[in-house]
This record gives C-alpha cells, sequence and structure tokens, in this order.
C-alpha cells in the first residue's frame, strides 16, 4: 500500500471514507464526496492545517487521538433539529405507545424508560418531555437518556437555551409555559423540562458506555431519527441490533420518516401506527385495537396555538432535507418541488433545491435557487455563504467574496453559540471561524 503522500486524491477521500465509517458509521458513497472534502474544509482551522488535503494526509498517518476523534465527529455530522419535528411521531408516542405501556405497567412502579439515540442539541428529548409533562393520566416517573456523538451539541443541549429558529415548530401555547424570553432574543428552557433529561456522549457505532445507563432489554421507547440515514446499509443492521438489545420485550422504535420504509431488522417488527410505520420488538402484525389515548396534551388543540405559517411547506422540506442527507437527489428534488409548490415565498425549499443542484453538478440552476432565495430573505446565511462557495468554485472571487461578507455581517449580529439555520447545527462561531479561514485562503 502507498503511503497516504504517494496516493491519488481520490484515493486517498475513499480511504478517508471507510475510516469514516470504521470511527463513526458514517457512510460517505462516492456521491457524497463534496459533502466530506466541505466538511474537511470546515474542520481544517479547527485542527490548525492549512488546508483539507493536509488534514486529509494527517488524518490517513497513523490513529488520531480520541479527543481528535471526537472533534473530527463535530465537522462531520449534520445537527439540523428543532422542536417538535417529526410532529406526527411524537402523536404516535403520546397516542398509541405511552397508553400502551400504561397498560402493561400501570401500577407497578416502574418507570417509562426512553432512549433518544442522535439527539443532537437537544430540542428532541425535551420535546418529548414537555408533552409527557402535565399529561392528565401521567406515567409515574420517566427516565429520559438522551445521547449523541457531537460533544458541542450536548453541551448545547445542556445549556438549554434556544434561539428562534429551534421553535419554528412549536405551538405558542407550549412555547409560553415552557420558555423564558431572554434579552439577546433566545429563549431559556423551563429549569423542570431541562432537569428531566439527562444527556451523555454515545457513538453508536460502538455503543460503548451503554450499560452505564442500566442493564440491557431496559428501554420501553428509543428514538433514533434522522440519524440512520447517515449509515450505510450494514451499518444500520449492526445498529439496530444494539437497538433490539437495549430494548425491553415489546418495547418499541422509532425512526425518522425519511428512514422507516427501508428498515428491516430480524426481531422488530414493523407495525402502522397513526400513518407511520413504527418497529416493535418481538410483535408480530399490526395491534389489534387502536389503544385509547390517556389525555396527553395535545399539540394542536390549544386556542393560542396558531399552526406554524406554512407547515406542509415546513413538511416537504423535511423530506427533501432528509432525501439530500442520503444523497437521493431524485427524491429531494421532487420534494423540493412538492415545497415549492405549496410555498413558493418560502426561501427553505429554494435553498434546498439549490444544494440539490450543485450536488449534481448544475451550478447555474444552484445559483438560479439561490438567488431567489435570497430575493425573499437577504440575510439567509446558509444561502450567502453556498452562494460564496459556488461562485469560489467558479473561480470568481470577488463575487465569492461579496457573499462572503454579507454572511459574515450577518453572523456578527448574532451570539456565537447560536446555531444557523441551514448549516447542520453550525453556530455563528463556528460558522465565522470557517469563513475566514476559506477567506484567508483566497489569493487578494
Ligand atoms: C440530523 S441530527 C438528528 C437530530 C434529531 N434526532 C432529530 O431528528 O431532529 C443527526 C444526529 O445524529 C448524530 N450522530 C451521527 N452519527 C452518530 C453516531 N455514530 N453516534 C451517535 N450519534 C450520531 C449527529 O451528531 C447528529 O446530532
Amino acid at each position: 500500500m502507498p503511503s497516504p503522500q504517494a496516493m491519488e486524491p481520490s484515493f486517498r477521500l475513499a480511504m478517508l471514507a471507510e475510516r469514516i465509517d470504521a470511527w463513526f458509521g458514517l457512510h460517505y458513497p462516492p456521491a457524497r464526496w463534496g459533502d466530506l472534502l466541505r466538511a474537511m474544509n470546515n474542520a481544517a482551522a479547527a485542527f490548525g492545517a492549512p488546508s483539507a488535503e493536509a488534514l486529509v494526509l494527517r488524518l490517513l498517518s497513523g490513529d488520531p487521538e480520541p479527543r481528535h476523534l471526537e472533534m473530527l465527529a463535530t465537522h462531520l455530522t449534520i445537527g439540523e433539529t428543532y422542536f417538535f419535528r417529526e410532529r406526527v411521531g411524537l402523536e404516535v408516542i403520546r397516542d398509541f405507545l405511552v397508553p400502551d405501556w400504561l397498560a402493561r405497567h400501570r401500577g407497578d412502579g416502574r418507570p417509562l424508560r426512553i432512549w433518544c439515540a442522535g439527539c443532537s442539541t437537544g430540542e428532541e428529548p425535551y420535546s418529548l418531555s414537555m408533552l409527557l409533562d402535565g399529561a392528565a393520566n401521567p406515567v409515574s416517573g420517566v427516565e429520559c437518556l438522551a445521547t449523541d456523538i457531537n460533544k458541542d451539541a450536548l453541551d448545547r443541549a445542556r445549556g438549554g437555551v434556544f434561539g428562534d429558529w429551534s421553535l419554528r415548530n412549536t405551538p405558542s401555547w407550549l412555547k409560553s409555559r415552557y420558555f423564558q424570553p431572554l434579552p439577546d432574543g433566545r429563549f431559556a428552557l423551563s429549569p423542570a423540562i431541562r432537569g428531566s433529561v439527562s444527556f451523555d456522549i454515545l457513538n453508536l457505532a460502538d455503543g460503548a458506555g451503554l450499560e452505564r445507563h442500566g442493564p440491557a432489554a431496559s428501554f420501553d421507547i428509543i428514538l433514533c431519527r434522522n440519524v440512520l440515514m447517515y449509515f450505510s446499509a450494514e451499518r444500520i443492521t449492526q445498529v439496530c441490533q444494539l437497538f433490539h438489545r437495549a430494548l425491553a420485550d415489546k418495547g418499541w422504535l422509532l425512526v425518522g420518516l425519511t428512514e422507516a420504509p427501508n428498515l428491516s431488522v430480524p426481531g422488530l417488527e414493523p407495525v402502522q401506527l397513526g400513518g407511520i410505520t413504527v418497529f416493535r420488538k418481538t410483535c408480530v402484525g399490526v395491534l389489534a385495537e387502536p389503544l385509547v389515548p390517556v389525555g396527553m396534551p395535545d399539540l394542536s388543540d390549544a386556542p393560542d396555538s396558531a399552526p406554524p405559517p406554512c407547515s406542509e411547506a415546513v413538511d416537504a422540506c423535511e423530506m427533501a432535507r432528509g432525501f439530500a442527507d442520503q444523497a437521493r437527489w431524485v427524491e429531494a428534488r421532487e420534494w423540493c418541488e412538492t415545497a415549492l409548490r405549496n410555498d413558493k415565498l418560502n426561501p427553505v425549499p429554494h435553498f434546498l433545491l439549490a444544494h440539490v443542484e450543485e450536488a449534481t453538478h448544475r451550478p447555474d440552476m444552484a445559483i438560479r435557487s439561490l438567488r431567489r432565495a435570497l430575493y425573499l430573505y437577504p440575510d439567509f446565511i446558509a444561502a450567502q455563504f453556498a452562494f460564496g462557495r459556488i461562485e469560489l468554485a467558479l473561480g470568481k472571487r470577488e463575487a465569492a467574496r461579496r457573499h462572503f461578507g454579507r454572511a459574515r455581517d450577518a453572523l456578527a449580529q448574532m451570539p456565537p453559540d447560536e446555531i444557523v439555520a441551514e448549516t447542520g447545527g453550525l453556530t455563528a462561531g463556528r460558522l465565522i471561524q470557517i469563513l475566514c479561514h476559506i477567506e484567508d485562503g483566497v489569493p487578494a
């Protein structure tokens, strides 16, 4: 085997993709090497490497230290999340899974044990905790463990302070009940909800450390949504076997809406509930009777809970994002188009479509979509950033600088630890660093 220095760049990338699969389970087929290179570009600054190529070489020469792997994970993972995302899944927990659990455990004093695997910055487990809080027929106790491989995301989750973007799908009555506005425009989550979730770092590729959180077969519900889409088919099977071991008998696994149709794991039976597929350990077939809801809070019925604007477009965007993250460009494009049919004044689907166009090597079309996104929302930082990157790749340095400059101006208005919309979970501070690094590399 030649040394990494002597390898063809594409061979190096293939080798890096293999290592990343082994370290984190993250799957980078050739169709996603563009994303991998972008991630290396972003990570180079944090590693103090002069370029993405230098970082790739460093990662391939010997075994990286654990702290470097931890740092690398923060750059490779996509942390996009928000409160009450894929709301239908949460409604299925409320309407079916909790009543099912109560019917089997009422009065036995056992807590309901939930594991949210791949929780990112915490919005998902906290949403669930709000949902279970104040239930008319409450469960006797809930233990909620939330894990992720991204240490920075977990720190933000524990901090419990969220920006508007995270709350974009939150019914207003829940917002006023559980969040305190802060002077800087963000929102602090109530201490009771914050205290109801315990966070820990855990790599699903090896599952090491799960034993710290109780014996095998002790979780009643596992949520792992919008995580498996980043793994290879073999890794998905391996991770689902981990879930199978962790689930109590008749326990439930929920995965993301774009992930469920492709999932097939021995010992986890697909069950249709509330219009989606969930998976039950050792259950055969469909539940005979729908279970009776026990008066959990309704996400839509409170008088002041105005539906989020353009919710259909938001859901279609969700699907588009999910397929784009799996490099399934045809489906991603179709969902972008659906979102645009629902609401063509929403800048987000234009932005997502630009991502699809860029990934499928149509920079002109990407630019057209970015222009539309920015016409609708000039301070759309992720769009300015993407526009700058594309212009740079086309050799248009001045145009690139202009877009980077606009992104930087908008970033300067944000608290450094606030997540920037549509960047996969990058904070404003991190994005400024990345911009500086890229701009430093652009010849005058
Ligand atoms: C797109 S977010 C999903 C967040 C949330 N579940 C949701 O649906 O909104 C994907 C999360 O999976 C995490 N992740 C990716 N690979 C992982 C691994 N090997 N072990 C644990 N978490 C991982 C990422 O760090 C990221 O926070």
